[in-house]
C-alpha cells in the first residue's frame, strides 16, 4: 500500500538550542512560569525571570538565544499556552532550528498523557501542512516528573503519526501535497533520557503506524474495497506478519456453515460476502479471545434504503472490521503472549432483485431464527453470526466493534464509543484502556427490558426494537448470541469518523479502535487486572 505520509520517528541526543532541523516544537503550559511572569506581578522583573529560568527549560533557553521573542509573543497576547494554541517563531541564525514550533498544552494540573498525544498529533499536523521535512519535538519535557519517559515517548509516536495522517491516494493533481516522508525526531541533550524514550517509541510507532493504516483501509471506497478485497487485505496481513494465520470463507461455504445472517445481507450484492478468520496465537496457556468487527464495505440500507444525505459516508461501514483487523496485526508485531482470534464478516448492503426484504426471517449460524423488519439494521444480522462462530470457538471473551447504530451517535455524540456487555470485569478493563489510549468510551445498558423489545411473534427475535434506546436494543440483540461467554460490545458510530479537520486530525476515518483495543490486549498480557 502506498504510504501517505511516512513517517519516520527515533530519539537523538541534541541540545534544544543547537539542534539543526526545520521545525523545533515546544510545549507550554497555560500556567507555566514563563508566562506568569510577563503578568504584573508583585516582584522585580529579574526575580521573575530567574524562577522562569529554573522551571521552564526549553523556551527560557531559546528565549534567552531569541533575544525574548517567546516572551513579546506572550506579552502580545499571541500565544496563551491554552491546550490547541499554537504559534511560530523564526530562528533566524540564533539557534539551529529554522522555525520554533509553540504548542500549547493547557493547565498544568490538567495534563494527562492524552494531552502529550494530542500535542503530538498537532505539531505534526501543522509540521505536514507547512510541508517541512524533519521536525524536533521537546514535548516530553513539560512532562518529565508527571509521567514515565517510556510511556511519554510511546503517546508522541501515536499521536505523530496521528496528527500528520491524511488521505489522499487517489489525488494526482494536488498542487499542495504533503511531504512524503516526515522525519521526527524526540531530542533531549541527556543519552540516559534519550535511552528511556527510545524504550517506549518503538511500541508507539507500531501502534501510531498501524492505526493510519486503518485509516486508510477505512477512508477507501466501496468500489476500491469490496468484501472479497478485504478478504484479500486480510490474508495479506497474514502473510506479511509473524504470527497470524488467515481462513477465508466464501458464500458457498457460508451456506455450507448455515452462516444465514452475514448471506441475508451480502444478497443484493454482485460483490458477494465473505467470512474471515484471523488467528493469533502465540501461546496455549491464555484463554482465547475474540475480536468480532463488522465490515459492511457500503451500506445503502438495502431496501429499507436510506435517505441520499451524506450516504457516501457509508463507506466507513466496514470501519469496525478493519480496526479487529488492524488490532491483530498490531498484537502480533507487538508479540504480546495472547491468543486470540480476529472474526470478520464481510458484506455489501445494497437494494436488489436478490435482496433479502423486510418481512423475511433468516436461520442464522446459532439456529436461532430472525424475523428482518428493517435491511437497514444489518450490522446485528452479520455479527449475531460472527459472535456465535466465536462462541462455537469456545473463545472466553468476545469483544465485539461496530459502526451499529445511528442511536449511538444520537445519544453520545462523536466523542464517545457506546460500551455494553455482560461482564463487569470486561468492561472495567475496557473502561481502563479507553482512558489509557484517549479512545473514549461511555457505558449504556442493554439489560433484559431491551431484550424483551427484541423478541418477534413469528420468529425468535426481530433486528429491531421500538422508536426509543436504538443503541441499547441493538445490542441486547448481539447479547443473545453471545449467551454465558463473557462479552462487550462498542458502538462506534459517530467516533468512527472526524467529520471536519481539527487541530489534531485530517478528516474522514479516525482509525477508532486500534489504540483501545491494543492498549486493553497489552494490558491483559501484562496481567493487569
Ligand atoms: N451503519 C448504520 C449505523 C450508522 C449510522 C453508523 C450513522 C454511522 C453513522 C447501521 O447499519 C444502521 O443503519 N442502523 C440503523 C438501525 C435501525 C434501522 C434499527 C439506524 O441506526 O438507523
Ligand atoms: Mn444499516
Ligand atoms: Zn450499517
Amino acid at each position: 500500500m502506498k504510504e501517505i505520509i511516512s513517517v519516520e520517528l527515533k530519539a537523538q541526543p541534541c541540545g534544544f538550542s543547537e539542534c539543526e532541523t526545520d521545525l523545533l516544537v515546544v510545549g507550554q503550559f497555560s500556567d507555566a512560569n514563563l508566562l506568569r511572569q510577563v503578568r504584573p506581578l508583585r516582584r522585580s522583573a529579574s526575580e521573575a525571570s530567574s524562577t522562569a529560568r529554573k522551571s521552564d527549560v526549553v523556551s527560557s533557553e531559546l528565549d534567552g538565544k531569541l533575544g525574548g521573542a517567546i516572551e513579546r509573543l506572550v506579552k502580545l497576547g499571541d500565544f496563551k499556552g491554552k491546550a490547541g494554541n499554537c504559534a511560530v517563531l523564526y530562528g533566524d541564525g540564533r539557534i539551529g532550528a529554522k522555525r520554533v514550533l509553540l504548542i500549547g498544552l493547557g493547565e498544568e494540573k490538567k495534563a494527562t498523557l492524552d494531552t502529550v498525544r494530542k500535542a503530538a498529533a498537532q505539531a505534526a499536523n501543522k509540521a505536514a501542512a507547512m510541508k517541512v521535512k524533519d521536525v524536533a519535538l521537546t514535548l516530553h519535557k513539560p512532562f518529565e516528573k508527571r509521567f514515565d519517559l517510556a510511556k511519554i515517548a510511546h503517546v508522541i509516536a501515536e499521536g505523530a503519526y496521528y496528527g500528520s495522517y491524511s488521505y489522499d491516494e487517489y489525488v494526482t493533481e494536488s498542487e499542495n501535497g504533503r511531504p512524503s516522508v516526515l522525519e521526527i525526531k524526540l531530542i533531549d541533550p541527556d543519552s540516559e533520557r534519550v535511552k528511556k524514550l527510545e524504550k517506549g517509541i518503538s511500541s508507539g510507532i507500531i501502534i501510531g503506524r498501524i492505526q493510519s493504516y486503518a485509516r486508510t483501509l477505512a477512508n477507501r471506497p466501496a468500489n476500491v474495497i469490496s468484501p472479497a478485497k478485504l478478504a484479500e487485505e486480510a490474508q495479506k496481513v497474514a502473510k506479511s506478519t509473524k504470527g497470524i494465520s488467515c481462513t477465508v470463507f466464501d458464500e458457498k461455504q457460508m451456506a455450507d456453515m448455515g452462516m444465514g445472517g452475514v448471506l441475508a445481507v451480502g444478497s443484493g450484492s454482485q460483490n458477494r460476502p465473505r467470512f474471515i478468520v484471523l488467528k493469533y496465537a502465540a501461546t496455549k496457556e491464555a484463554p482465547a479471545i475474540a475480536l468480532v468487527g463488522k465490515a459492511i464495505t457500503f451500506d445503502s440500507g438495502g431496501i429499507s434504503i436510506k435517505p441520499s444525505a451524506n450516504m457516501e459516508q457509508m463507506k466507513l461501514d466496514k470501519s469496525g472490521g478493519i480496526a479487529v483487523l488492524s488490532t491483530i496485526k498490531a498484537v502480533a508485531e507487538l508479540g504480546l503472549p495472547l491468543n486470540i482470534y480476529g472474526i470478520i464478516p464481510a458484506a455489501e448492503n445494497l437494494p436488489s432483485g436478490s435482496s433479502y426484504r423486510p418481512g423475511d426471517i433468516i436461520t442464522t449460524f446459532s439456529g436461532k431464527t430472525v424475523e428482518v423488519q428493517n435491511t437497514d439494521a444489518e450490522g446485528r444480522m452479520i455479527l449475531c453470526d460472527a459472535i456465535s462462530y466465536a462462541v462455537k470457538q469456545k473463545c472466553e471473551i468476545i469483544i465485539d466493534i461496530a459502526t451499529l447504530t445511528g442511536a449511538c451517535m444520537v445519544a453520545l455524540g462523536q466523542y464517545m464509543a457506546g460500551l455494553m456487555g455482560n461482564d463487569e470485569k470486561l468492561i472495567k478493563q475496557l473502561q481502563a484502556a479507553a482512558e489509557e489510549s484517549g479512545e473514549k468510551v461511555w457505558p449504556l445498558p442493554c439489560s433484559e427490558e431491551y431484550a424483551k423489545e427484541m423478541k418477534s411473534k413469528i420468529a425468535d427475535l426481530k433486528n429491531v426494537g421500538s422508536k426509543w434506546g436504538g443503541a441499547c436494543t441493538g445490542a441486547a440483540f448481539l447479547l443473545q448470541f453471545a449467551g454465558e461467554t463473557k462479552w462487550a460490545h462498542l458502538d462506534i458510530a459517530g467516533v468512527d469518523m472526524i467529520e471536519k479537520p481539527t487541530e489534531f486530525s485530517a478528516e474522514g476515518a479516525s482509525g477508532f479502535g486500534v489504540r483501545l483495543l491494543t492498549t486493553y490486549l497489552m494490558n491483559i498480557g501484562k496481567g493487569k487486572k
